[in-house]
Order: structure tokens, then C-alpha cells, then sequence
């Protein structure tokens, strides 16, 4: 049953911190180093806790940072998880379920994306608006405990965060554009056939993770912002990408990154 799993892991956290995080922020690809202003923290190992599994991509962590962020008691993944590393969805979101029983109303999903749209540029920052499931998967698949699932999807992303964070970047003087974002499967990147078929299709960006995350989120009544950091143009419209170029350009991004989400803290 996943309630008692749920239960273990909380139990675990709770040990080694006694906190109850408002909001959960799940880091992307080379978007870690936020985890690093955290005050008064604890940081787990997802290897330390009961039925977490652990991120084996390079520019991953795999921990947990439990403290205060613009004055928020907060819970940080350091590391996400991924499909394409062979985890199951269930596997994937578990810490989503966790960070909800350790008390988050709140969750801020953080990526690294390809641009779809041609007025993106590599260094942009993406507010995501709503999504696109291409995984061929869904984390609803069997039992969730009391989730309904067949579950409305129709304001995955709150519009009321949405709002802040623009209006919070626009005071910063950073770009933040809206979006929507195309989840594959990976870990190859697209063919130039498939961008364009997106682009046709309605997507201005895409990646290989936030949308499983984001659909659990929602099922259990969190309020989402979606963060998407363009590292790159997708195949067919920019120069040829790697892995590495993707971290490169999301440790770039991720100072502006960090200064949006920490204004958006202090305003929730
Ligand atoms: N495609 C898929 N995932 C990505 C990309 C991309 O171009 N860039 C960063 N993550």
C-alpha cells in the first residue's frame, strides 16, 4: 500500500528535521545550486530514505534539503528522477507524495527544455502554462491511494502563481515568457521531423520530466508553478545539443531562476 511506504519515508524526514515545508521545489537539470541559500538545514540522501530511489544522471544530486528559503519552510529535491533512467512513474513521483505529507501546499517544478517556439533563445526563462503528455505513460496508471483517476487536468498550473511570477520577474527586469511544454520519453533527443510535428501541434518547448510530477501534484490538490529554462533550440532549429551543453546552459539560467522563485516566496 502506498500510504504505509509514504508513511516510512515521512517518518524517516521527520527524524532528521522538524519541519512542516509550505512549499516543495523539485530542481532540474543543472539547476541544483539553489539548495545552497537554504538556512537551518537538513540534507537527506534519497538513499537514505525508505522507497526514494536515486537520480543517476550526471548534474543530478539525489538529495533532499529540508529549511528556510525567503523566509519559507521549504523542501527541495536536489536531483530529479527521470523515466528515461528506467524508474517507474510511481517511482518518480513518490517524493511528490512525501513532500505533501510532510504538509506543501505548494510546488514549483523546475526543467531544462529544448525551444520549439523560434522566439526563444537559449537563456530564456519559460513560464509553463500548460502541458502536453507525449511520455506514453501516465502516473495515474493504478492505484493511488484516494486520488480520483480520472482526474480533470484542465488548470494543471495555477494561474494565480503564474501571475505573481511574471509580475515578480518583471520587477527583476527578467524575461519570462509563457508556454507550452511537449514531456517525451527520452533519453535520445527528438528527430527535426518530431520538432516540427510539435511545433504543429501547439508546443513551444520540450523535455523529458515535469509532467508526471505535475499531474501527481494535482491529484493531490497542490498549487503548481512551472518553471521551464530554455538551455538549447530543439533538433532541426539550432545547432546540434548535448547533455553537457544542456548543464552549461542551465547553470547560466539558474541565477535568474532562483531570484524569480525566491521573489515568488516571499509573495505566497
Ligand atoms: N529535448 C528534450 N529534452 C531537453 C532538450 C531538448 O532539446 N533540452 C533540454 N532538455
Amino acid at each position: 500500500m502506498i500510504r504505509t511506504k509514504i508513511e516510512q519515508a515521512l517518518k524517516m524526514i521527520q527524524m532528521k528535521k522538524e519541519i512542516k515545508p509550505e512549499v516543495g521545489i523539485i530542481l532540474g537539470s543543472g539547476l541544483g545550486v539553489l539548495a545552497e541559500e537554504v538556512e537551518n538545514k537538513a540534507v537527506i540522501p534519497f538513499m537514505e530514505i525508505p522507497y526514494f530511489v536515486s537520480s543517476t544522471v550526471e548534474g543530478h544530486e539525489g538529495v533532499l534539503v529540508l529549511g528556510t528559503l525567503a523566509g519559507k519552510d521549504v523542501v527541495i529535491m536536489r536531483g530529479r528522477l527521470h523515466y528515461y533512467e528506467g524508474y517507474s512513474l510511481d517511482e518518480i513521483t513518490f517524493p511528490v507524495q512525501v513532500m505533501k505529507a510532510l504538509g506543501i501546499r505548494t510546488l514549483v517544478l523546475t526543467n531544462a527544455s529544448g525551444a520549439i517556439n523560434p522566439s526563444y533563445e537559449p537563456g530564456d526563462l519559460v513560464l509553463i502554462k500548460d502541458h502536453i503528455n507525449f511520455m506514453g505513460v501516465n502516473p495515474m496508471r493504478a492505484d493511488k491511494g484516494e486520488s480520483d483517476n480520472f482526474l480533470d487536468l484542465t488548470n494543471v498550473y495555477s494561474a494565480a502563481l503564474g501571475k505573481i511570477a511574471k509580475s515578480e520577474a518583471k520587477k527583476l527586469k527578467i524575461k519570462l515568457q509563457d508556454g507550452i511544454y511537449i514531456a517525451v520519453s527520452g533519453p535520445t533527443y527528438e528527430t527535426p521531423a518530431e520538432i516540427q510535428f510539435f511545433n504543429k501541434i501547439g508546443a513551444d518547448m520540450v523535455g523529458m520530466s515535469t509532467v508526471p510530477e505535475a499531474i501527481i501534484a494535482r491529484s493531490l490538490g497542490l498549487e503548481i508553478l512551472g518553471l521551464a529554462c530554455i538551455t538549447n533550440k530543439a533538433a532541426g532549429i539550432g545547432a546540434r545539443h548535448t547533455h553537457q551543453t544542456t548543464l552549461a546552459v542551465a547553470q547560466k539560467i539558474s541565477y535568474n531562476l532562483n531570484r524569480v522563485i525566491k521573489n515568488v516566496l516571499k509573495k505566497i
